[in-house]
């Protein structure tokens, strides 16, 4: 097993019957999955919400049926994974184009666990660049002015085509390098008009699930510990 799903995998455990879950996006998560739809074929019952079309489809093929987060009221529990984490449990997220509804789900969660591989754990963030969903409509005039600012934007491709977001927008990439304070950074790009939402998550993640090698660090916001 690799890191991911190792860490993937042990976050299961923390689901109980009758939770609501929050259901991230990317490949940690489909190891969480996987592992999460043995739980559920084998009797344990839970209502699920997604942060994506692709973990929507992935979860459905899996058995895991998806609630419309409008029809429930809070989320007990969600994993999602994480592009960087810092020391103090603040993230970059959004490497998957996810960013705007995993943040969302996020705001509503009781609790938020990430599960990441070691080459994830970080001291300063800024390294993995950092996503920016910016609304389709004039965005070569957002682009430019990250320019100006020094914040070496790309415009997120597939191919030779631009990535859209489930929202229909586009990411901007943003290489910063090193982000001294995300939570100043995070509103400082949010007052551009036409940016939706960025992949700065501060103060977000209660537990963070590293797997190290053949194990797993147990990473809480206060303290950290090894088990
Ligand atoms: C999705 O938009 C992201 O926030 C993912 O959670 C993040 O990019 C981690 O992805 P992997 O698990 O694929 O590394």
């Amino acid at each position: 097993m690799n890191e991911k799903q190792i860490a993937a995998e042990y976050a299961v455990d923390y689901v109980e019957d009758g939770m609501i879950v929050g259901l991230g996006t990317g490949s940690t998560v489909a190891f969480m999955l996987n592992k999460l739809s043995q739980r559920v074929k084998t009797g344990l019952t839970i209502k699920a919400v997604s942060t994506s079309a692709a973990t929507t489809k992935l979860a459905t093929t899996l058995g895991i049926k998806i609630s419309k987060l409008n029809e429930i009221d809070e989320i007990d529990l969600t994993i999602d994974g994480a592009d960087e984490v810092d020391e103090n449990l603040n993230g970059i997220k959004g490497g998957g184009g996810a960013l705007l509804y995993e943040k969302i789900v996020a705001s509503i969660s009781k609790k938020n666990i990430w599960i990441v591989d070691s080459k994830k754990l970080v001291k300063t963030l800024g390294k993995f660049p950092l996503p920016v969903e910016v609304v389709q409509y004039g965005s070569n005039h957002l682009f430019k002015e990250f320019e100006k600012k020094g914040y070496k934007p790309g415009f997120r491709n597939v191919g030779k085509n631009r990535f859209i977001t489930d929202s229909n927008n586009y990411i901007i990439d943003l290489r910063m390098d090193r982000i001294e304070d995300p939570s100043v950074l995070d509103i400082k790009l949010k007052s551009y008009p036409g940016v939706v939402e960025t992949g700065l998550f501060y103060n977000v993640a209660d537990l963070v699930l590293a797997g190290i090698g053949d194990s797993v660090k147990v990473i809480n916001k206060k303290k950290r510990e090894q088990t």
